[in-house]
């Protein structure tokens, strides 16, 4: 028994099978709709500096990251803008298994190379939904922070703003890690995940603080309440059929 064994609820479905994108499953649905309110509220959140980079973090890991930001992404594509989604949890990634493709090249082959101007369009991947185009990780490096926080990150960020409408990334969770402090201090925005029941509130109160120190826009936060909404209809074939409530709330900035 080791004495410094955490309690967690951690997950590593969508590691292996990539998110649930019910999005694209059942648009109609409940969720789905949610999804699109979560959307229309971050978009509201940029009247003035129009929202066009984007990050989803949480406390912890396995608190709905990959499935939020997967599934927003999907709605602002929906809604006909250009979206790119990039994969920059590069300790957690899942954007290759949620679309089902090769991950041997990706950001981190971007980020490593040696090539003084980088190749990204041969890395961005169209998916079959219109208007959504991917970067997923790429191998998993040695040093993710590193690679996250580097002067090449910032450019791609800055390149990849020019050609699509939004640009919206999966991170790291803020506590565990220093991956996603400095790179989400670049970002027009973050959104923070919040499991219900699960993120516990000085985690929660801690990641604020850390956001707010690195400078961070803090757009408000995705209440991912398990079970709340329950539409155990719903079947992804994974073996469970509980649903998502998502709630969204900007008003503890
Ligand atoms: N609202 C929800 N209802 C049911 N399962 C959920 C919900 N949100 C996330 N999950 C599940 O929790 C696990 C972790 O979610 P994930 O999106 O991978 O989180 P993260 O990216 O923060 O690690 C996955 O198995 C996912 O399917
Ligand atoms: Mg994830």
């Amino acid at each position: 028994m080791s004495l410094f064994k955490k309690k967690t609820n951690a997950s590593n479905e969508t590691i292996r099978y990539g998110a649930k994108l019910i999005t694209v499953k059942d648009p109609k649905n409940v969720i789905s709709e949610q999804f699109r309110t979560i959307r229309t509220n971050i978009s509201f959140m940029g009247i003035d500096h129009p929202i066009k980079t984007l990050a989803f973090t949480s406390a912890n890991i396995s608190e709905g990251k990959s499935t939020v930001t997967d599934n927003i992404a999907v709605v602002w594509a929906n809604a006909g803008k250009r979206v790119l989604l990039i994969d920059a949890d590069l300790r957690r990634p899942t954007l290759h298994q949620t679309f089902n493709i090769s991950n041997r090249e990706g950001l981190t082959t971007i980020l490593t190379s040696d090539a003084l101007e980088m190749d990204i369009t041969n890395m961005i991947k169209e998916t079959e939904i219109d208007n959504l185009s991917i970067l997923t990780s790429g191998p998993i490096p040695p040093n993710p922070a590193e690679l996250l926080n580097s002067q090449r990150m910032q450019a791609l960020i800055a390149s990849v703003e020019q050609s699509y409408d939004v640009v919206i990334l999966d991170v790291p969770p803020i506590l565990a890690v220093s991956d996603t402090q400095a790179l989400v201090s670049h970002l027009d925005g973050v959104v923070l995940v919040v499991k219900m029941g699960q993120t516990e509130k000085a985690g929660l109160k801690r990641s604020v603080e850390l956001l707010k120190l690195a400078h961070a826009n803090i757009l408000g936060y995705v209440m991912n309440d398990v079970g709340r909404n329950g539409d155990s209809a719903y079947g992804y074939g994974y073996g469970y059929g509980y649903g998502y409530g998502y709630g969204y709330s900007s008003d503890n900035k």
